[in-house]
């Protein structure tokens, strides 16, 4: 178990390791290449003085068309600092963001490609996929919106300063792919150095299917990844090479989120659009969540944290956000 504890001081950090990190994050010599980044970054829990984080879903999926550049954009000006986005791929091996399995739902290709048998992603080449329409399937406002490519999005968040999740959708459809992504990342090693939950250029990497993690953790040892879903209690000691563990919201309470944490989990449940769900995972201890709602996310971590003090201390080190209000719609 290479879980750390940590106390966290009132202006710097103070780490008390418990256990050598390096022990289980030591990289597999077949698949990280020398020089590798490979110290973990520390898992910190929640204290008052590091920020809960609201994790911006697909993009800002309640304000703008999901897994977009314009995505990226709505959740920077709504004041998100992180995001979460898909990543599949495209019959010729090009990354791109897309939740769903078919390009049904998210673009006109029933319109652009009408005859073709399948609308799964991976039969069309990226050359295709770009002559569809991404946008106006949620809104006229975002007519033309490309289904982006992975690099294309990892550029658009350095530019607008975004930390990242990177759900890994569907790995077994792609066979290779964690190394695909392995890759793109490499190219771009500010994603790799280590940080901390609030540090700018933090990315986790997650998957419904821990195996692929698994085998993404080989490969990138410096990068935390997550498990989506529920791991059973029973099982937590399996994963002793995982961060976080992020089930979805209502499949949690207090205790399961003590135990993540016993266990050294940072946890940020998914995908919570009212303010009652949020405020009821706040309470039973989370560190963050995911949300399509980044601005409705940060306001009611604001108001927890103002409660939680007594409603005096100012979070020294939560960042400024001047979103305006948006209204929360429960669209899930
Ligand atoms: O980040 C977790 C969340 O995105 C998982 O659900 O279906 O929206 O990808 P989904
Ligand atoms: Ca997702």
């Amino acid at each position: 178990m290479h879980r750390i504890g940590i106390v966290v001081g009132a202006v710097s950090l103070a780490l008390i390791v418990t256990t050598p990190l390096a022990a289980s994050a030591a990289p597999d010599p077949g698949l990280a290449p020398p020089g590798t980044l490979t110290e973990k970054p520390a898992i910190v829990q929640h204290t008052a003085d590091r920020p809960l984080i609201a994790v911006s879903h697909r993009g800002a999926a309640g304000h703008a068309p999901e897994n977009t550049l314009a995505g990226l954009d709505a959740a920077r000006r709504l004041g998100a600092r992180t995001v979460e986005i898909d990543v599949q791929r495209t019959r010729d091996g090009e990354l791109v963001l897309l939740h769903d399995i078919t390009l049904t739902r998210t673009t006109d290709v029933e319109k652009v490609f009408p005859d073709r048998a399948s609308h799964l992603v991976a039969d069309f080449t990226l050359e295709e996929v770009r002559r569809l329409d991404a946008g106006s399937w949620f809104s006229p406002e975002f007519a033309g919106e490309p289904v982006p490519t992975l690099r294309e999005a990892l550029i658009r968040l350095e530019r607008l300063d975004l930390n990242l999740f990177l759900e890994v959708k569907q790995p077994s459809l792609y066979p290779g792919i964690e190394e695909e992504i392995t890759a793109e990342l490499r190219r771009r090693p500010a994603w790799l150095k280590p940080n901390r939950p609030w540090e700018p250029r933090r990315l986790i990497v997650q998957s419904f299917d821990w195996e692929s993690m698994r085998l993404s953790e080989r490969m990138l040892p410096s990068v935390p990844h997550g498990l989506l879903g529920r791991v059973p209690e029973g099982r937590l000691d399996e994963f002793g090479w995982a961060e976080m563990v992020n089930p979805n919201h209502t499949t949690i309470d207090a205790d399961y989120v003590d135990l993540l944490h016993e266990h050294g989990f940072e946890t940020m449940p998914y995908t919570i659009n009212t303010r009652a769900g949020m405020d009821a995972a706040l309470r039973n201890g989370v560190d963050g969540f995911i949300t399509d709602y980044p601005a409705a996310g940060q306001r009611a971590i604001r108001d927890f944290l103002g409660e939680e003090s007594g409603g005096t201390a100012g979070q020294a080190a939560a960042p400024p956000f001047s979103a305006p209000l948006v209204p929360l719609l429960d669209r899930h």
